[in-house]
């Protein structure tokens, strides 16, 4: 972790209490975080990421106590909690009636998203806070996920102080389970895998196909998108193309790889995900063509991941014909 000081953190809190942004590192990703029971602050950052009011938003809390005050909390919840929090994994509950966060955390519904995050300074600021902190990926809309403070001073968010805490250990966004029901049910997967969370012995839904993945509820197909068309499980690459790898072999031929694991680690190649994206989203190259990538595990999340990438362009090649 990079070094933060006392003066850092405090002055993020004032920004926090004047209903204003702060950039902050997780072990998943990049947030832009606001006071979660401030309707202006939340507003505010819809507005700073051009995000559609329907998509709601994670809240950050420091600790259990803050959740139950949010949320009514259940027995899947509490087996959840007590395996994977602090970590990346986010838990979808109903709001309690006298719930102070933001209804349009909420966009408006009766459930709300809560996440502890394992980053000493997410923890940091959390605690000093003492509440819940609303905080999406801190890059546009539909844009690529930060895991640097570098990605997300690119962003250009004006007035937005940046605690630079290092790459994101993790690099991909937490699992979001719903628990609103009898068993949980996995709507975006992430580092904290279907295996896992039945090896914890929590009841889950049965496992979506590979490629039902685009059809989990509360997500935009349009997410995770590089300017660049993505083409994925290429054989081969093109010479004007930069190739995503991955594992030992990388396919030859194109203008400019990045390898995700070069060991074929399926962890190691979430963490690299976003800035590979980034590396190789130049308008030098036609088009980023994508190795298979198996889908055990974080593999899983990470082809959910490539395949909003690439169905954007899928969409959009549809209007333009
Ligand atoms: O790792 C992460 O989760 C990062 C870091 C910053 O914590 N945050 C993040 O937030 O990825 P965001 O806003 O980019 O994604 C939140 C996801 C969206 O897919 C949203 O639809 C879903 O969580 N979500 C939020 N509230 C929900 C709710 N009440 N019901 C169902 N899905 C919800
Ligand atoms: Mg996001």
């Amino acid at each position: 972790m990079s070094d933060i000081s006392t003066d850092q953190i405090n002055k993020a809190i004032s920004y926090l209490h004047d209903g204003r942004l702060v950039a902050m590192p997780t072990e998943t990703v990049y947030g832009l975080a606001a006071n979660a029971c401030d309707d202006h602050a939340v507003a505010e950052i819809f507005r700073a990421k051009d995000r559609p009011g329907f998509n709601p938003l994670i809240v950050h809390v420091p600790d259990l106590v803050c959740a139950k005050k949010y949320v009514q909390w259940n027995r899947l919840a509490d087996q959840l909690a007590k395996e994977f929090w602090p970590g990346p994994m986010t838990l979808v509950l109903p709001r309690l009636e006298d719930c102070p966060v933001s209804l349009l955390a909420s966009a408006g519904g009766d459930t709300l998203a809560i996440r502890m995050p394992n980053h000493p300074v997410a923890q940091l600021l959390l605690r000093k806070w003492c509440g819940g902190l609303a905080a999406p990926s801190a890059n546009r809309s539909g844009k690529v996920s930060p895991t640097t403070a570098q990605h997300v001073e690119a962003e250009g968010f004006e007035g937005v102080p940046i605690l630079d805490g290092g790459p994101c250990e993790v690099g991909i966004e937490s699992t979001v389970i719903d628990c609103t029901g009898d068993v949980a049910v996995i709507l975006r997967p992430g580092s904290v895998t279907e295996v896992m969370i039945r090896d914890a012995g929590v009841a889950l839904n049965p496992q979506a196909e590979p490629g039902d993945l685009l059809k989990s509820p509360g997500l935009l197909t349009s997410h995770y998108a590089p300017s660049l068309p993505v083409r994925l499980d290429v054989e081969a690459a093109q010479p004007d193309e930069a190739l995503l790898a991955f594992g030992k072999a990388p396919l030859s031929g194109a203008a400019r790889v990045v390898n995700l694991s070069e060991s074929g680690d399926v962890v190691e190649g979430a963490a690299n995900l976003f800035a590979a994206l980034r590396a190789l989203d130049k308008p030098e190259y036609s088009a980023i063509a994508v190795m298979p990538i198996p889908y055990e595990g974080v593999g899983m999340a990470i082809n959910d991941r490539l395949q909003r990438a690439a169905a954007k362009r899928e969409e959009g090649k549809k209007c333009a014909g």
